[in-house]
């Protein structure tokens, strides 16, 4: 469970469009949910994209799946789109806000032809829809 730029600092960002739940609430609330399926999750949060792509190649090989919400890394990280390729896992890319309805520069993401689907404008509970779409694919 991946977590890009300033999110960190959920909770206490523009609420109307990333909702009231901190990192740590989101975190528990996928973990939770996540133990019930039997898996085990690995959290981890950066400002940092080098230390994101760091993340993926140290963690992948020993991983099932990704859920990642990469924050604006989404709109331009080409780095982060091939870490994510590279981890040769499904993905599955979350957004708490809609961002097909924001500026336009956030509605073009680069990271999500990586993954296997994008979840966006949800809040906390697209964390869960990208966890049963995981779980679905790995259970296949
Ligand atoms: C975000 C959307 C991004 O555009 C933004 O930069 C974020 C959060 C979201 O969860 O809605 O940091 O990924």
């Amino acid at each position: 469970l991946i977590h890009g730029p300033n999110l960190n600092l959920l909770g206490a960002r523009e609420a109307e469009h990333y909702g009231a739940k901190t990192l740590r609430d989101i975190e528990a609330l996928v973990k939770g949910a996540a133990e019930k399926l039997g898996y085990s999750v690995v959290a981890f949060q950066s400002n940092h994209e080098g230390a994101l792509v760091d993340f993926l190649q140290k963690e992948s090989p020993n991983a099932s799946g990704i859920i990642i919400n990469p924050g604006a890394l989404t709109h331009y990280s080409y780095a982060l789109h091939d870490a994510l390729q590279d981890a040769k896992l499904p993905a599955v890319e979350v957004h708490l806000s809609d961002i097909s309805s924001r500026e336009p520069w956030r509605q073009v993401s680069v990271t999500s032809p990586a993954c296997i689907a994008q979840v966006s404008g949800k809040k906390e509970t697209g964390y869960l829809e990208a966890l049963e779409v995981l779980h679905k694919r790995l259970s296949a």
